[in-house]
């Protein structure tokens, strides 16, 4: 059984942190929110719980983990090298959205990073999610609180429609603020490399390096992943998803098109659209629409769009046709690359 407890967001009752944190340091599985997405939280040096953590979830061993500390200091006890760039990274962005993986140290068990020589380490912002690590006084290894390969959760309700009763516990803070998970980025080899967009802009890391440069991941492989985010079809809802991308006028005539088309095939169309395209949803054969709020705003955007996925997926739609990301800037980048792979290639490109 898993018991729900709500937590307030910004000042949680310790007795109910601690509670969660007895259940941890216990070897028990407590999903919880982060800034960013539901994280299902382990003991990280436990080597049972983190076997029970992949199993919940049917996430494959190969897949390694984030390790969540309080701290820097925390970060540091997990790693046996922890090079200038990372000092200054870890000034600047922690706590918060951004993940470091770095060369690790033995107390790190190899179930934990798949059997890689490095270890990837975040101090989350969310209060819920620091007062947890800080109370269980163990580092903590948390996935996304999803099944493998569904889209994350940003609410507790996503995290029980996935795991109920193959997790102890859900702390439940309400909706998480950032929406999409944290910017991963390898310091474990001379150049730093960002393996995985997220709530940190690729222009605030460079801004921070300076004159180091930093690396972008290759293309999407199909042999040992680099990082799981990198597969192509992940954080997909199981309708297929179609993302349309290019300048607005184009890209909502060609969506206006193949709704009507699918609706004369006798489909049931559901539309993820910005509060700008309202005047879509008015045409016949749209089952339902579902707005993620304007594009000009992505960081209002973003807490919405995996929220939206599931919503849509359980309409009764059965193609599901997106306006997708067309400006990578700032968090542009992150929510491009979720769209992406949750329509697992289909894209449009207007
Ligand atoms: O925002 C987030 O990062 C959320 C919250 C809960 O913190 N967590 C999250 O975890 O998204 P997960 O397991 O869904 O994604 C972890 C990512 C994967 O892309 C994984 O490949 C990468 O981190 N990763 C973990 N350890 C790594 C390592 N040693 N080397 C390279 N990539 C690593
Ligand atoms: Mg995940």
């Amino acid at each position: 059984m898993t018991v729900v407890v709500p937590v307030d967001s910004h000042h949680p009752d310790p007795e109910a942190i601690e509670r969660a944190a007895a259940c941890l340091r216990a070897g028990g599985l407590v999903a919880f929110p982060t800034e960013t997405v539901y994280g299902l939280g382990v003991h990280a040096l436990d080597r049972a719980a983190v076997a029970r953590l992949f199993q919940a979830k049917g996430r494959p061993a190969s897949d390694p983990l984030i390790v969540h500390v309080a701290s820097t200091v925390q970060a540091r006890a997990l790693s046996v090298a922890f090079p200038p760039t990372a000092d200054r990274l870890a000034a600047r962005f922690w706590p918060g959205p951004l993940t470091l993986v770095l060369p690790k140290s033995a107390v790190v068990p190899d179930e934990v990073t798949a059997g890689l020589s490095s270890v990837a380490l975040r101090v989350p912002s969310h209060p819920v999610a620091l007062a947890l690590i800080e109370a269980a006084g163990v580092p903590v290894a948390a996935p996304s609180a999803n099944l493998f390969s569904r889209p994350s959760p940003t609410r507790a309700a996503h995290v029980l429609a996935d795991l109920e009763g193959r997790i102890e516990m859900v702390l439940d803070g309400g909706a998480t603020t950032v929406g999409v998970e944290s910017t991963v980025v390898d310091l474990s080899t001379d150049v730093p490399r960002l393996l995985r967009p997220g709530g940190v802009s690729r222009e605030a890391l460079v801004a921070v390096l300076g004159n180091t440069p930093l690396q972008d991941a290759g293309p999407v492989q199909s042999g040992p992943q680099l990082s799981p985010g990198l597969l192509e079809r992940h954080y997909a809802p199981r309708t297929p998803v179609t993302t349309y991308e290019g300048q607005a006028p184009r890209v909502l005539e060609r969506m206006r098109a193949d709704a009507l088309a699918a609706h004369a095939d006798g489909h049931r169309v559901g539309l993820l659209i910005f509060d700008e395209d309202a005047g879509l949803g008015q045409m016949p054969g749209v089952l339902v629409v579902r707005s993620i709020g304007p594009s000009t705003d992505l960081e209002a955007v973003a807490p919405q769009l995996y929220a939206a996925l599931r919503e849509l997926d359980a309409s009764g739609s059965d193609v599901i046709l997106a306006h997708g990301f067309h400006d990578v800037r700032g968090l542009g980048a992150a929510l491009r690359d979720r769209l992406r792979r949750a329509a697992a290639g289909r894209i449009v490109t207007c």
